[in-house]
């Protein structure tokens, strides 16, 4: 008799097949075809796929809480179907060293929903053993990078723009945001991270590709990620968005958001660099308005639209999502007996329209406001337990874990 049985249509061996889920401990017990004999049961007929991972968040706590808050966006998480999240360490105060992160993660710790890793800002060198690394080139000296770097024990993702190569106009427009970060500026620094790469082969990723010339100009052992602004949006939206539409690396010409759209065999992951800032703060005159886009809750929803349009497959959208992160940042992969029990059930077809107002982030706007989309998560599943279901909303205060270690040893 298992405690918990999921039955329904499952993607599992790279197709859709009927599946009877044993959950114990929060971990998969046991897969089969057959029935099962559980105490409780959840029966679906929406689809069932490996725990969404998401590499790239901005929970902002601590400090600007008034953004978000670690609570308010692991909710939001939940409801866009994530099991796991990985938060860049941007905060008020950046998280350069392992007392900032130890202090971090005893916060974060009481209000995540969802499981969790925490980055840890590249710039000092001591501080080079913790598992996730993230280097904004431009905070610190190339030097001290290369330093980090060589050190590193964990994984390098790197944000690449280098900002030797940002221009200036004068009296500038939210229009001329793509030429004060040219493509040029991206390109360099990938051609910084070849050769940090060449030189000491750690393991290393570039968290949002925006252009067809970084995706041939990245080595082939470096890890690609994209985000669902530069796959859905382009310089062409800034009409109606204006300085909402300013994030770093800027929205590109529609050619390269169309060629990463329908490239998407050369990227490894989809991280949705969620960056909410409060709508105050985005409608300011630019370049005053803060970058960065919210887009967790609808990400997965985006993307299934692609799919009913026939431009990707759900092979594509599970390697995206779930085994291109998984294997990045060594995570257990897929459905299988020992992992986690992380499920995300979506209805794949339900048709709707984004609103702000079901959005659980504290920003309270998004650039997708209004579209028309496919998909529709019903529930989300963290080891075993149910913390978004789509009719009762967040069900759990406190659930989620740390899945990285934070002392570095
Ligand atoms: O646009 C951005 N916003 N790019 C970043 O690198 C940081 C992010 C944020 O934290 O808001
Ligand atoms: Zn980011």
């Amino acid at each position: 008799m298992y405690t918990l049985v999921l039955s329904g249509p499952t993607y599992y061996q790279n197709k859709i097949q009927n599946l009877n889920i044993a959950i114990e401990n929060q971990k998969i017990s046991k897969l089969s075809k057959s029935k099962l004999k559980s105490e409780a049961t959840i029966k679906t007929k929406d689809l069932i796929l490996p725990g969404l991972i998401d590499p790239h968040v901005h929970f902002r706590e601590p400090g600007n809480k008034h953004k978000e808050t670690f609570r308010t966006g692991t909710c939001a998480a939940a409801a866009g179907g994530i099991t796991t999240a990985l938060d860049m360490p941007n905060n008020y105060r950046h998280i350069t060293t392992k007392k900032l992160l130890q202090e971090k993660e005893k916060i974060v710790s009481k209000k995540a929903v969802i499981d969790y890793g925490l980055y840890l800002q590249a710039g000092i060198p001591s501080e080079a053993d913790t598992p996730l690394m993230k280097y904004f080139l431009g905070f610190g000296s190339f030097d001290d990078y290369e330093k980090c770097y060589s050190k590193s024990t964990g994984v390098n993702v790197f944000h690449a723009e280098d900002p030797e190569l940002f221009q200036e106009v004068e009296n500038p427009t939210i229009y001329d945001h793509n030429t004060i970060h040219p493509p040029e500026a991206a390109e360099a620094a990938c051609k910084f991270i070849n050769s940090l790469y060449s030189k000491y082969q750690k393991p290393t990723h570039i968290t949002h590709i925006t252009t067809r010339q970084e995706v041939h100009t990245i080595l082939p052992n470096i890890t690609k990620g994209v985000t669902p602004p530069h796959l859905f949006l382009s310089i062409k939206n800034l009409d109606v968005l204006g300085t909402f539409g300013k994030v770093d690396p800027p929205l590109r010409e529609e050619a390269d958001r169309i060629y990463l759209l329908t490239h998407l065999d050369k990227i490894d992951c989809v991280g949705t660099d969620h960056a909410p800032h409060t709508p105050e703060e985005k409608e300011a005159d630019y370049p005053a308005a803060k970058s960065g886009l919210p887009g967790i809750e609808d990400y997965i929803s985006l993307l299934f639209t692609e799919l009913h349009k026939g431009n990707l497959d759900l092979s594509t959208i599970v390697r995206l999502t779930h085994a291109g992160p998984a294997k990045i940042f060594g995570l257990k992969r897929g459905i299988a007996t020992g992992n986690d029990a992380d499920f995300t059930i979506i209805d794949r077809k339900k048709e709707r329209i984004i609103n702000v107002q079901d959005h659980f982030s504290k920003c309270g706007w998004t650039p997708y406001d209004g579209w028309k989309v496919r998909g529709e998560i019903q529930k989300t599943l963290v080891r075993g337990k149910t913390v978004f279901e789509k009719e009762v909303g967040i069900l759990t205060r406190k659930w989620g874990k740390n899945l990285f270690k934070i002392d570095g040893k």
